[in-house]
């Protein structure tokens, strides 16, 4: 769930679920989160997904900031990418640099093909800014289908 990585897409948010995501942050973290949501519901693997982070930020998000996603099923990971936030969002409606007035980020990324549908998978996403302090922390289950 990176804050995350890429295209701009028409977001129905009718048909967006509210995930039981929470933060795995500390209060001293730039970014604190108040909602996240993701459409479609369930995701599809090879399929774009939508992510929506809602939350308030202390700090502008820029360049050199990075996030790492990983995936665990039955304590075994699974996934584990780390990506450039600022480069994920380029094309995004909130491009690097994000000020503290952003309260929602949108980030559609396509499901790696990798990711095993039909499992429960424990997400965690943590994004740091450039010099290495931590953005925020964000995990929970979900489960994706093919
Ligand atoms: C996020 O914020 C948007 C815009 O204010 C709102 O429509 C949406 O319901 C919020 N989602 C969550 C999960 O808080
Ligand atoms: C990164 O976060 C730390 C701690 O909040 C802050 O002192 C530092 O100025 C931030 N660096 C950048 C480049 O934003």
């Amino acid at each position: 769930m990176k804050f995350f990585s890429v295209t701009a897409i028409a977001l129905a948010l009718a048909s967006s679920a509210s995930a039981a995501f929470s933060s795995c942050g500390a209060a001293t973290d730039s970014f604190q989160l108040s909602g996240i949501s993701y459409a479609p519901n369930p995701p599809k693997v090879n399929q774009n997904v939508c992510v929506t982070v809602n939350g308030s930020l202390s700090k502008p998000v820029i360049q050199g900031s990075s996030i790492r996603v990983t995936g665990h099923v039955w304590g075994l990971k699974v996934y584990d990418q780390t990506s450039d936030l600022c480069a994920a969002l380029a094309g995004s409606a909130t491009p690097c640099p994000i000020a503290t007035t952003v309260t929602s980020v949108t980030h559609c990324i396509t499901v790696p093909s990798e990711v095993p549908a039909g499992v429960s998978i424990t997400l965690k996403a943590t994004a740091t800014n450039g010099s290495g302090e931590r953005l925020f922390c964000i995990s929970g289950p979900l489960t994706f289908t093919n």
